[in-house]
């Protein structure tokens, strides 16, 4: 038998069904894209201006006898890999793939009038810009409607394409300064005795937020299983538990921690634990038959965690005992 031909054989449904299925991959909107980084060419959007033609453009190449240190920048950041893109063409390539067609510039000896510059137009006109090729994948879904770009907050403000500091993600600053820039009330909370460790550099500002917008309330991220993002680090608070803790599971973290800091142990919300329980656990039930007396709190002072140690539910008791 002849195995290569076989094996060829075995391919054809898989060509079919790509072939059948190409024009519908590349109109669809990703939903789930874990590759988030990548972004895809929507065949709708883009930055090329209506009536333009291929010839307006004229290439990277041209703007560097003019440019270089900007070239230069451009080469060495991700965004030169937008020369490998055939599919979207040259509106969709290398400098014109942001500041559009640059034939007129070039032939006006640098006409900054006929040239996209990023200067004096508005947060929606660039983030529009960048969505063109940024909109696919997770990270972006919600990119036009974040609170950010509905306060004015554009791409730049964060990113630089040509004059990045940071060796990643194109950032003007690193985090958390980048976001102090300009929430300076958050930096006290995180400068708390009881907090996350976002100065000292352990946790970001954007493993629970995500600047570019979510579905949640202050821009929160979830969780990959679409749950509270605070069990993506603490997964043993998420059960699920046989003895569940009710209001965990009903109202979240947040019933009792501040997420940033706080000035009491365990960043809770009060500074007596006591006083945090017994606002949802009256004392009144300490008279009620079968309850110890030391429930009283008159009687007798005891934090309720030193008996209830298992306050986020537990496997094994009722009361939350062990
Ligand atoms: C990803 C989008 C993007 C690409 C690609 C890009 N630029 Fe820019 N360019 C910008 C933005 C945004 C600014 C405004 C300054 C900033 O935020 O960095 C800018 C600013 C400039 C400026 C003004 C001077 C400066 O340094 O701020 C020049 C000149 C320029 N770009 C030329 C180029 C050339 C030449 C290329 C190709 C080699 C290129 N750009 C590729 C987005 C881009
Ligand atoms: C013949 C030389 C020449 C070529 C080629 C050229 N430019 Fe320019 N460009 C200039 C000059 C001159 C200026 C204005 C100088 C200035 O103000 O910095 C300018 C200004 C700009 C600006 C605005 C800078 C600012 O400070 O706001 C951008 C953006 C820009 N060019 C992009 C491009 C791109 C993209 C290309 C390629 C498509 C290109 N240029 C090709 C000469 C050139
Ligand atoms: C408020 C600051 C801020 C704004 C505004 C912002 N970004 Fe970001 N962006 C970040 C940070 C911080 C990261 C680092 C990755 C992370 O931890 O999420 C990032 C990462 C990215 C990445 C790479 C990571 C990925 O998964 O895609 C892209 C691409 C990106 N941003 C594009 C954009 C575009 C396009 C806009 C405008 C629509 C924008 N950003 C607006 C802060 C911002
Ligand atoms: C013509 C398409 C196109 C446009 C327009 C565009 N980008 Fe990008 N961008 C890309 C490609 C392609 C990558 C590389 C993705 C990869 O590495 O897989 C990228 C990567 C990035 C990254 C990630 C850098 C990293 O280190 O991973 C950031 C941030 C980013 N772009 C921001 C912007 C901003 C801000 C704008 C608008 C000023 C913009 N982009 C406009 C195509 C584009
Ligand atoms: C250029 C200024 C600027 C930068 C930089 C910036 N933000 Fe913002 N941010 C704003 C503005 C303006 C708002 C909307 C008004 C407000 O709620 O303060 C906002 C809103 C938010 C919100 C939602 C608050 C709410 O009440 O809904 C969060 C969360 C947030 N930013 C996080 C971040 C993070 C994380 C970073 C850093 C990656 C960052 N921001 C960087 C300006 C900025
Ligand atoms: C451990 C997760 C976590 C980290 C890290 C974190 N945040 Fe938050 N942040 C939250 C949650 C959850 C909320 C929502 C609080 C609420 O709903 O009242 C929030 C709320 C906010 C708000 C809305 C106003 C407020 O204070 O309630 C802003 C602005 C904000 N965060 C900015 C930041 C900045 C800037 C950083 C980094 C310096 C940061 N956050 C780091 C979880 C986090
Ligand atoms: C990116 C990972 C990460 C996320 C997301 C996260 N945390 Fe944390 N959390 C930590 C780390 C690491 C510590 C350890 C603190 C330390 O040693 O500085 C911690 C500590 C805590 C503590 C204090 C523990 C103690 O004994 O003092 C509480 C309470 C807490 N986190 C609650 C939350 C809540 C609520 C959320 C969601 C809003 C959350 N965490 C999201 C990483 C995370
Ligand atoms: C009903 C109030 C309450 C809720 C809701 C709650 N916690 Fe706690 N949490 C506490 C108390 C009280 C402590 C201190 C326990 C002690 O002193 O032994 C604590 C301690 C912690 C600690 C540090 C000690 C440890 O057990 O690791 C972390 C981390 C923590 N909580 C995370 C979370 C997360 C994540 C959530 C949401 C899933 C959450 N908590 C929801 C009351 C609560
Ligand atoms: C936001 C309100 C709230 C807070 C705060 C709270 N609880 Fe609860 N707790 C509940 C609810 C609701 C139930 C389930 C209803 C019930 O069975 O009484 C429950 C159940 C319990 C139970 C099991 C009782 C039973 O009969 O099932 C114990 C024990 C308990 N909580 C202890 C604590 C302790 C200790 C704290 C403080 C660390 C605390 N709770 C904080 C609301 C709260
Ligand atoms: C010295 C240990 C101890 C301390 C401290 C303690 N408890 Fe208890 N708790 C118990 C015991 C024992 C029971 C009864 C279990 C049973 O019925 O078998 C109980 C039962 C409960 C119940 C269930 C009551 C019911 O109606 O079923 C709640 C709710 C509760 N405790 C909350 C608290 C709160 C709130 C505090 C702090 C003010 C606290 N406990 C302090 C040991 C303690």
């Amino acid at each position: 038998m002849n195995f290569r031909s076989l094996r060829w054989v075995h391919w054809i449904p898989a060509i079919l069904a790509a072939v059948l299925l190409l024009p519908a991959a590349a109109t669809a909107q990703p939903t789930a894209d874990t590759s988030a980084a990548a972004p895809s060419v929507p065949a709708k959007a883009s930055n090329k201006p209506e009536g333009a033609q291929s010839s307006d453009y004229v290439g990277s190449e041209t703007c560097k006898a003019c440019h270089e240190e900007q070239y230069n920048s451009w080469e060495k950041s991700p965004h030169w890999k937008t020369t490998l893109d055939t599919k979207g063409g040259p509106s969709h390539q290398g400098c014109e793939g942001c500041h559009g067609p640059g034939s007129e510039h070039v032939a006006g000896g640098g006409d900054v009038t006929k040239i996209f510059t990023f200067q004096k137009v508005s947060a929606k006109v660039i983030n529009e810009r960048c969505m063109t090729c940024h909109e696919g994948g997770t990270q972006h879904m919600n990119a036009i409607n974040s609170v950010h770009a509905k306060n004015d907050v554009s791409c730049i403000a964060c990113h630089s394409p040509h004059h990045a500091t940071q060796p990643e993600f194109l950032l003007t600053k690193a985090q958390p300064e980048l976001c102090y820039g300009c929430h300076l009330a958050q930096k006290a909370t995180f400068e708390m005795p009881f907090h996350h460790r976002v100065n000292e550099r352990l946790v970001q500002c954007s493993d629970c937020h995500n600047p570019h917008g979510t579905v949640e309330a202050k821009q929160v991220r979830t969780s990959a299983a679409q749950d509270a993002v605070c069990f993506t680090c603490h997964a043993d608070k998420r059960g699920p538990f046989v003895y569940e803790h009710e209001p965990i599971k009903v109202e979240g973290c947040q019933t009792c921690h501040t997420p940033h800091g706080s000035p009491n142990p365990h960043m809770l919300k009060t500074s007596n634990v006591n006083q945090l329980c017994l606002s949802c656990h009256t004392s009144s039930f300490a008279n009620a038959p079968g309850i110890p007396s030391f429930h009283n709190q008159a009687a007798q002072y005891q934090a309720c965690t030193l008996c209830h140690v298992q306050v986020h539910g537990s496997n094994v008791d009722h009361w939350y005992f062990r």
